[in-house]
């Protein structure tokens, strides 16, 4: 794992989209990884005044979410849909129809998450995977416990998950219980991967990530395992190590 601690929250977002740039620039038919959060907005935005200001284009690239919460409708102003949408690629040139995330409200949960994995493995594989983490290790929403083998699934959330995602809805009770996220494995097919963590409140998981043995207990330990990590913490959050 190549690890780079930069002082705050801006400055991690404007060596990630860097390293996005990058890979676009070079291969202008990428096929990029995406995740939500809080995390990766600082990313996007640096991504949407790349396209705006440094001519850096998006229109061939596809990409992949890594998850979606079971039951929202796609408009939902909380789906995974929405917020890609809103917050990335509204702003850019992309086609939409090169954009894809996992169908929260597919008639089946499970032919959904098999037809997620078959089109992770045609299009693949993700040149570059970006990646937050959970204050609990979770990773897409492979929650503690997720074994390594697993592929595109349906799980329940953890309550602290729940209790963390509150902050986007108006209710506890509206966020939903369930979700369907690429596995563990599906996440490690990518030829590189860029997890991005900022902030006090991550010191705790980050720690874990740096001192324990690889475990399903703490799902993004199992990163350990992949040959291109690029790791980018701010001080805030790699404090206690
Ligand atoms: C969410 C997402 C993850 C994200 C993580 C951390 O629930 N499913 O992909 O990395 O939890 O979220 P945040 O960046 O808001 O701290």
């Amino acid at each position: 794992m190549n690890i780079e601690i930069v002082e705050n929250y801006d400055e991690m977002s404007k060596l990630a989209a860097e390293i996005v740039e990058k890979q676009v620039v070079k291969n202008p038919r990428s096929i990029l990884g995406l995740a939500t959060g809080s995390t990766p907005m600082g990313l996007y935005s640096n991504m949407i005044e790349g396209f705006k200001n440094r001519g850096i284009s998006y229109k061939q690239v596809r990409t992949i979410n890594l998850d979606e919460y079971l039951g929202l409708n796609r408009n939902h102003p909380n789906s995974y849909h929405s917020f890609m949408h809103e917050n990335l690629f509204k702003h850019l040139d992309i086609q939409m129809r090169n954009t894809y995330l996992p169908e929260g409200q597919a008639a089946s949960v499970d032919e959904e998450c098999m037809r997620y994995e078959a089109l992770l493995d045609r299009i693949g594989p993700v040149h570059l995977q970006i990646l937050g983490m959970g204050t609990n290790g979770h990773i897409g929403f492979n929650e503690p416990g997720t074994p390594e083998d697993s592929l595109t699934h349906c799980i329940e959330l953890d309550e602290s998950t729940r209790n963390s995602n509150a902050r986007f809805f108006d209710s506890l009770d509206e966020v939903p219980t369930h979700a369907i996220t690429m596995g563990i494995e599906s996440i490690l097919k990518s030829d590189k991967i860029l997890l991005l963590v900022s902030g006090k409140e991550k010191a705790q998981a980050v720690k874990m990530l740096m001192e324990e043995p690889i475990s399903e207990d703490f799902p993004a330990s199992f990163l350990w395992k992949h040959e291109d990590v690029t790791f980018i913490v701010d001080q805030d959050a790699y404090h206690l190590v």
